[in-house]
């Protein structure tokens, strides 16, 4: 089965195993999130779930959700109040703790404000994304603000890394995140250790984020591709 088909089973799955009614959620970002952004806006045109409050990751959830129907709110608003409880949202890499690499769709900022902010943290993913490391699969995206570019490329290639500046694909020059801000994407050859890598790169002034997640997944949703959707619970 190609890969986008086992991406909208997941996507549909972890909505029909894990949205309720009345639910706090936020809806992550990416190709995964969007089909189980387009399963919450079949459930609730059916009827069969009603008022949920959502929460986006990104411009691309926004848009999503609109086209979908789904109202949005914002985490700051006072029904919402810094508290969801659950996201779901993909990853670029899954190590065998759980420890995450986001930010392939250069969403980490609002993803890990987000993820924080819930309850129940839900992570879906093709199987392709698993790895015996982090790092093994996809570089570490970084966010930083354009000013911080040289001084960050040379902090960050003295913790080990190699350091690319994403480029846009349909823009000239680099891509601009949803906050104004470059991406840089950093490869690690060796191992790190994510909690204190995470902690490393944040100390850098002008950066606003990276794409190493530690905190605790809760459900692991892992499509395979003979269309088999493993459900892993902690
Ligand atoms: C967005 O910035 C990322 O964190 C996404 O969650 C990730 O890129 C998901 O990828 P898929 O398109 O494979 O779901």
């Amino acid at each position: 089965m190609d890969t986008e088909k086992v991406k909208r089973l997941v996507g549909i799955q972890v909505v029909d195993a894990l949205v309720h009614s009345g639910m706090k959620l936020g809806l992550g970002t990416g190709s995964t999130a969007a089909h189980a952004v387009n399963r919450v806006g079949e459930l609730l045109k059916a009827g069969s779930l009603g008022d949920i409050v959502v929460v986006p990751t990104s411009f691309q959830t926004v848009v999503a959700c609109q086209r979908a129907g789904i109202s949005l709110a914002a985490l700051n608003d006072p029904a919402v109040d810094g508290r969801l409880d659950l996201t779901i949202d993909g990853a670029d890499e899954v190590d065998p703790h759980w420890n995450l690499i986001k930010g392939g769709g250069a969403a980490m900022l609002i993803e890990k404000v987000v993820a924080q902010a819930s309850e129940r943290y839900c992570i879906m993913v093709h199987s392709s994304k698993l790895s015996s490391r982090l790092g093994e699969k996809a570089p570490v995206p970084v966010e930083i603000v354009p000013e911080a570019l040289v001084t960050t490329t040379r902090r960050l290639e003295s913790l080990g890394g190699k350091v690319e500046l994403r480029m846009a694909t349909k823009k000239a020059g680099p891509i601009i995140s949803d906050h104004g801000n470059f991406i840089l994407d950093v490869t690690f050859a060796e191992q790190f250790d994510s909690e204190r890598l995470d902690a490393e790169i944040m100390m850098i002034p002008g950066v606003t984020a990276n794409g190493i997640f530690t905190r605790r997944v809760d459900d692991l949703f892992i499509g395979h591709p003979d269309g088999r959707v493993e459900h892993k619970h902690r």
